[in-house]
């Protein structure tokens, strides 16, 4: 399939879906934080009409240079008013661009980044297929665990979704390349997000017009559902934003227990967020930063990757002539200027080993990347064998010495 699709194409169809993506989520998680936080900030209406209204809180806003009056009502206005503004399409082209570019990385270049044959000896079709099952599989669990367990307590709710995302990270990491992994987790959870729109909190709205056109009371079952589903994509906004970022750091997907990280770091996001929920409610408690802090600190310790891993039993000199078969065989076919791996047309990150200077510009990375952490060569592509991984360490820990 690769060999179909021309890459520098595919170069602008990831800039193009990746800066909509990012555009479409700062809009979505905006208006989640603005809403959540609105509806904390609200009081009870101070004048007895408004009461009469229908108006259930009030609050003032100053913001670019005016004040806001803002008024919620508890069900809905008399008359239903016009216009009236929706927020939707933030939520839908959020999910649909990270769909596309997910699509054009992964699932259009399967063997690139999604599959990585030390983890799971896949098809195309096969890894293709489970991460779009997982996805859809993700929602059906979600949904129902809402409909049963959340119904009686959000606490046991809330452990059931850290079991479920847990078992999830375990298996994906065990199914998938380690960076395809994270992003995969991150994309059901936000797929759960944007199906918790489309599939509830639009229909309660729609239900609520329906009711007013109607003239009769909307139902109250269908408003509460949807204001727990948008409460709970508020908690998921920031530990899907580091699955979504997670493939800069690949110290924590690289990682041999690469799963429990995820599941902290995601703790720690929820966590983050349930502090500015309760602080906009006029409740901070310091201890939660501090917490999460401090919990930050302990994964950094934990996976700090030791210095100098036993990696080469003997300590024989390693000349460069070696290492620089080693990276031009197992490397530069995709860090080349121009390279030769299908799919590629520049090379990753801009970093190209053509020359011994550029190879030693970048040994701390190579090093990092290739002997300690051994997420390069991507997916192992190019079938890197440890034995050369511990040859160009050791021609690094020798110095690095070029002719
Ligand atoms: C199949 C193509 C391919 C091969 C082979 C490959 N890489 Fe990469 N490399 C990539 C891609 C793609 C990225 C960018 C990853 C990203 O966006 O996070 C990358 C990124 C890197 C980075 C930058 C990492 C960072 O986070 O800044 C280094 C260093 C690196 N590769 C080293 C190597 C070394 C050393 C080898 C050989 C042992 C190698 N690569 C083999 C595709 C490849």
């Amino acid at each position: 399939m690769v060999a179909t699709v021309d890459p520098y194409l595919v170069e602008w169809l990831d800039l193009v879906f990746r800066w909509f993506h990012v555009i479409a989520g700062i809009v979505w998680i905006g208006t989640s934080f603005y809403f959540v936080a609105l509806d904390s900030h609200l009081l009870p209406p101070e004048d007895e009409r408004d009461r009469d209204r229908g108006v259930g809180g009030e609050t003032w806003e100053i913001h670019g240079g005016g004040f806001y009056r803002v008024e919620k009502f508890r069900v809905a206005p008399h008359a239903l008013p016009e216009p009236l503004h929706w927020f939707k399409w933030e939520a839908y082209w959020t999910w649909l661009s990270g769909f596309a570019l997910f699509t054009v990385l992964y699932y259009l270049q399967p063997h690139t980044y999604l599959i990585d044959p030390s983890v799971a000896k896949l098809s195309s079709a096969e890894a293709i297929g489970a991460s779009i099952g997982l996805l859809v599989a993700a929602w059906l669990v979600y949904d129902a665990l809402c409909r049963t367990v959340a119904k009686r307590s959000e606490a046991a709710f809330a452990i059931c979704m850290l079991a479920l995302v847990t078992g999830t990270a375990y298996g994906v990491t065990h199914l998938f390349s380690a960076r395809a992994a994270y992003l995969q987790v991150g994309a059901m959870l936000g797929t759960i997000m944007a199906a918790n729109v489309f599939f509830v909190i639009i229909p309660a709205h729609r239900e609520l017009i329906r009711a007013k056109e109607a003239g009769r009371e909307p139902d109250p079952v269908a408003n509460a559902r949807g204001k727990q589903r948008s409460i709970h994509n508020n908690y998921f906004t920031l530990p899907v934003l580091f699955a979504m970022l997670s493939n800069h750091f690949s110290f924590t997907y690289g990682h041999s227990s690469s799963w429990a990280i995820l599941v902290c770091l995601m703790v720690i996001g929820a966590w983050v967020r349930h502090y500015f929920n309760l602080r906009h409610r006029g409740r901070t408690l310091w201890w939660i930063p501090v917490t999460a802090a401090l919990a930050l600190a302990g994964v950094a310790v934990w996976i700090r990757p030791s210095s100098a891993p036993p990696l080469n039993p003997s300590s024989a000199h390693v000349s460069f002539a070696v290492a620089h078969v080693i990276v031009a065989q197992r490397c530069a076919v995709c860090h080349s200027a121009r390279p030769t791996e299908p799919g590629f047309s520049a090379p990753p990150k801009g970093i190209a080993f053509d020359t011994p200077q550029e190879i030693k510009a970048q040994v701390q990375l190579i090093l990092q990347q290739a002997v300690v952490q051994q997420t390069m060569p991507l997916g192992n592509l190019t079938h890197m064998t440890p034995a050369e991984r511990a040859t160009l360490g050791a021609w690094i820990r020798q110095g690095a010495k070029i002719p």
